[in-house]
């Protein structure tokens, strides 16, 4: 029996989650996701020192740049997004593994490139046979791809781990999701297979399993009983951008309202898992979402829209039709709002409320536990007009934090109550910041752990709450619209004012 190295303690919290020998094969190397977020998280896991020294990048793409371009352009972006200070000597130490395969995805010889380049990393480099092939490209050339890493031998090996990370789309529907889930099957075990959700690497996203289940407080008020609504908020400032290839026809609520704001809502509504291991945790989301569902009076319960030209930022901005590459009868959804009820005895009754848009006020993520009134107020009706609802606000970002919202008395001679804000603000109890959701979905990728990563069930059943929605949505022949710079749609508006609520300003 080999002794316990006393140095290694799993409870000593000091020592980091360090990842082991292994390489990145990346897939989509020159897109945007990879230059603004990937490379940067790679640097800033090579600044953390969480990355070993036999750590390799590998990309694979159509133009030919050779290894030095490639490693300048990948400099550049690690420059730019990095979160971290920039350190040279850190970048001299990631480049030395950086490798670069040229080639059409469909090419052969390509293929035997990559599979030479491997091979010479494992000597040189010592990655170890350990491999990770990342596919952050269009799901077009999902079966090229997987295909021809079977084909080549490399989706298994006789020494290291092999696994494939997966970027959404996960299909535009449910049909598509289980199209695409056989073809990944067929060439990757399970465990393999790593989808990323990067909403459930955020700091402030995993911080609602601590809020609920390490505190006693929350518990006893978080169900039907105390909680009158729950409002989950995605809204950003910008627009399309350069993504109209990608967005048009896509549109809202597929884009982030089928994983990140349904999978903010199983975080939420779930019941405490027995640990937090990912079968667990996945387990108790997924019986959230299979007994989710929009009423089924789709026209009233649920909204959407196209922003037309307005403000973002102090700037006068075009509307969606007249981006780049939009088609002008487009009626792509820019702006998405359901109510999604949830058949358990927790949260009979209690409608949760999504909503997402882009070119909104401000960006702002948030999801809002609005509680009932008190049954009964002792006080002169014009002394609680400024009292709204008490609501618990997870602040998921930019302005990390938690936000109790509650009635208090206004200091004077009358017994006034206005609601005020009790704040917790992450910037101002932790010295640390927070690292991005990829630093971390990354890292998990490299060290087998699955927790942050949903399976295939999950995804299915979140097309399943979806697809009636988008049906009814193609059914109908117009769009509304709302103005760049505001918070959305009047249908919106009065979707929610139609069960006697409104909507919070964020
Ligand atoms: C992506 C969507 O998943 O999330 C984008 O495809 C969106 O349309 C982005 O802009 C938002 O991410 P974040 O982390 O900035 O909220």
């Amino acid at each position: 029996m080999t002794a316990a190295n006393p140095l290694r303690d799993p409870r000593d919290r000091r020592l980091p989650r360090i990842a082991g020998p292994c390489s990145v094969i990346m897939f989509g190397v020159t897109g945007d996701l990879a230059r603004k977020k990937l490379i940067p998280a790679i640097y800033d896991l090579a600044h953390r020192g969480l990355l070993p020294p036999g750590f390799a990048l590998v990309g694979f793409a159509r133009h030919d740049f050779g290894d030095r371009t490639f490693a300048s352009m990948l400099k550049d972006a690690a420059k730019a997004g990095a979160r971290t200070e920039w350190s040279e000597t850190v970048w001299k130490q990631l480049a030395a593994g950086i490798r670069f395969v040229p080639g059409q995805f469909d090419d052969d010889d390509a293929w035997d490139r990559l599979a030479e380049t491997l091979a010479e990393l494992d000597r040189t480099q010592g990655t170890g046979g350990n491999h990770a092939f990342y596919l952050s490209i269009p799901p077009g050339l999902f079966p090229v791809v997987v295909s021809k890493i079977k084909e080549h031998g490399l989706a298994t090996s006789s020494e290291g781990w092999r696994r494939v990370v997966i970027e959404k789309p996960f299909g535009h529907d449910l049909e598509s999701a289980r199209e695409l889930n056989r073809l990944v099957d067929d060439v990757f075990p399970r465990t393999s297979v790593f989808r990323i959700d990067h909403y459930l690497g955020k700091e402030t996203v995993q911080n609602i399993l601590a809020l609920r289940f390490a505190n006693g407080m929350f518990e006893p008020i978080w169900n039907s009983h105390y909680v009158d609504h729950v409002q989950i908020t995605m809204a950003e400032d910008i627009g399309i951008g350069s993504r109209a290839g990608y967005y048009d026809g896509i549109g809202a609520a597929r884009d982030v309202i089928q994983n990140h704001l349904l999978q903010l809502m199983a975080l939420v509504a779930m019941e405490e898992p027995v640990s937090l291991d990912a079968n667990s945790l996945r387990l108790e989301k997924q019986k959230i979402l299979a007994n989710a569902s929009a009423p089924t009076e789709l026209s009233k319960h649920t909204a959407r829209a196209q922003y037309t030209a307005g403000w973002a930022g102090g700037v006068e901005v075009e509307g969606y039709l007249d981006e780049d590459g939009i088609p002008e009868d487009s009626r792509t959804e820019t702006y998405a709002a359901m109510r999604i009820d949830i058949g358990t005895r927790r949260w009979a009754g209690v409608p949760f409320y999504l909503r997402t848009g882009k070119r909104l006020g401000r960006r702002v993520t948030e999801v809002a536990v609005v509680f009932k009134r008190a049954p009964h107020l002792p006080f002169r009706k014009h002394d609680v007009t400024e009292l709204g609802q008490n609501a618990l606000v997870l602040r998921i970002q930019p302005d990390e934090g938690v936000t109790l919202r509650f009635g208090a008395k206004v200091p004077g001679t009358t017994m006034e109550i206005r609601d005020v804000n009790m704040d917790f603000a992450y910037g101002g109890a932790f010295v640390e910041s927070s690292p991005e959701a990829y630093e971390r979905l990354i890292l998990d990728v490299l060290l087998g752990d699955p927790p942050l990563f949903p399976q295939q069930e999950e995804v299915e059943l979140s097309w399943k709450i979806l697809d009636p929605v988008i049906g009814h949505w193609r059914r109908q022949r117009t769009i509304d619209s709302y103005q760049a710079g505001t918070w959305g749609p009047s249908s919106a508006d009065a979707m929610i004012q139609r069960d006697g609520r409104t909507w919070r300003r964020p």
